[in-house]
């Protein structure tokens, strides 16, 4: 969201000395006249030079490179559109099979009926799943001629902003379970507190966006399940696994997250994470189709044929579900296990070089997900907002922040081990990494030893 300047009339300068423009080019108007297709990339390209460059982001999760053949099919379909299913019969065949599949990876149960969605993110997948358990709850509450006004729902606050802007949004109260010193996920002690008949679904994480770490899903499936024995409340638990959905089930199958636990009724991933494929695409999976009430689902015909839809937004390129296709097909099983396992490897070996380095100390080894998450030994000799800016320096884009509460007094400096990134990148990052400490501590000691001589 931006505050717009319509009244600005800041212009790009003629560029290229004058080879390409020979008028300044509005930067908040509409030029009166074009220019030609080339000066109009070159005029773009450039500007997008000031940005990071994707292939040193270690800030985010999302893929920033793919094989050339799926950059030519993504070219060739960022003209269809997903909800043209009647137009592009064979692009909605295959969301379903790719959703399918992802089902499948996950262990829904095929007797239960499991019904899903490609979606922009696990933003909107999370939206969606949330929506959905907050009307079945509301519809069991009134069937049971009960207050269905008040709905809550229970999450840590290792959760991803857009858990509290489901809340916000969709106005639903936001039970939130505090960090500590020494834990940044949640588990069932923590959940057990603040459940009550009017919990529509707990959220439990497959790696938290601040640290990486898994919640103790095990644990609060057992105590929804015992709850719902004990008290007859059925609350769903929806998985989180935006960043972890596409490394457990290739790192550690047999390690129980998803369908497989007897209360988890939905799941989100960002495909576009570990699912390798480029920015703009998520899944939600239900169970059952009797978790997704039918009154949500829209049955539009307008463009021919009967679509039924359940999403926030309406047209939307078919690229990124046919990128998600091409690397089931491209990688299989195997080929996600052996990249999978080849992240983890090099996250291990930067957790293990960087832990090493004087000043710095572990909060997560990487070695669940490819996350890395350091903080300073001494946060007075060491400031880790410094820190990632001297980084920037170098290209390097790795960020710092405090965890959530009540564990805000700890900042951290997280990096994302991708697929794109090497054991070579590994090294010349540490090699930096360990050269801004030793500058940084080095400044505070020299500003220290200064400022002496005035007492
Ligand atoms: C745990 C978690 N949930 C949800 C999201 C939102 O995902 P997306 O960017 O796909 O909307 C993120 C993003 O980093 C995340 O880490």
């Amino acid at each position: 969201m931006h505050h717009l300047r319509i009244d600005s009339e800041d212009v790009h300068s003629p560029t290229f000395a004058g080879r390409s423009f020979e008028v300044d080019v509005p930067k908040f108007r509409i030029p009166a006249a074009g220019m030609s297709p080339r000066s109009a990339y070159e005029l773009v390209h450039d500007e997008l030079n000031l940005d990071g460059n994707p292939a040193l982001n270690l800030a985010s999760f999302v893929t920033t490179w793919m094989e050339p053949e799926a950059d030519a099919l993504a070219a060739e379909t960022i003209a269809k559109n997903l909800i043209d299913q009647d137009e592009y019969p064979q692009t909605e065949a295959i969301h379903e099979r790719v959703v399918s599949m992802i089902a499948r990876l996950f262990h829904a149960p095929a007797h239960a009926n499991p019904v899903g969605t490609a979606t922009i993110g696990s933003s909107e997948a999370i939206l969606l799943a949330m929506l959905a358990h907050k009307r079945s709850w509301q519809q069991r509450r009134r069937a049971a001629g009960a207050d269905a006004s008040r709905p809550n729902m229970v999450i840590g606050a290792d959760v991803h902003t857009c858990w509290e802007k489901f809340a916000r949004y969709f106005e639903v109260e936001a039970r939130i379970a505090p960090m500590s010193e020494q834990r940044y996920t949640i588990g069932a002690d923590q959940v057990q507190e603040l459940i009550d008949e009017s919990t529509i679904a707990v959220a439990g994480l497959l790696g938290t966006t601040f640290t990486g770490q898994m919640d103790d899903l095990a644990g609060i499936n057992e105590l929804l399940a015992r709850v719902e024995r004990e008290q007859g409340w059925r609350i769903p638990l929806h998985i989180d696994a935006a960043s972890g959905g596409f490394i457990l089930p290739f790192s550690r199958p047999d390690l129980e997250w998803d369908f497989r636990l007897s209360q988890v009724r939905s799941i989100n991933v960002s495909n576009h994470k570990y699912g390798l494929v480029y920015p703009g695409m998520g899944t939600v999976v239900f169970r059952s189709a009797e978790d997704l009430p039918e009154e949500l689902v829209f049955h539009i015909n307008y463009l021919g044929g009967d679509m039924p839809n359940y999403s926030l937004n309406f047209s939307r390129p078919s690229s990124a579900v046919i990128l998600q296709y091409y690397n089931f097909l491209r990688l299989g099983r195997e080929g996600y296990e052996r990249i999978v396992s080849t992240v983890l490897a090099n996250a291990a070996a930067l957790a293990t070089a960087a832990a090493k380095i004087d000043g710095l100390e572990p909060v997560t080894d990487g070695t669940l997900l490819p996350v890395i998450a350091l903080r300073a030994s001494d946060p007075a000799e060491l400031d880790l907002a410094l820190l990632s800016r001297r980084l920037r320096e170098r290209g390097w884009i790795v960020p710092a922040y405090t965890l959530p509460p009540d564990a805000e007094h700890i900042e951290v400096l997280r990096m994302v081990v991708k697929e794109s990134f090497s054991r070579d990148m590994v090294d010349l990052l540490v090699a930096d990494l360990r050269a801004a400490v030793r500058e940084l501590r080095g400044a505070k000691h020299t500003v220290r030893r200064r400022a002496r001589p005035h007492c």
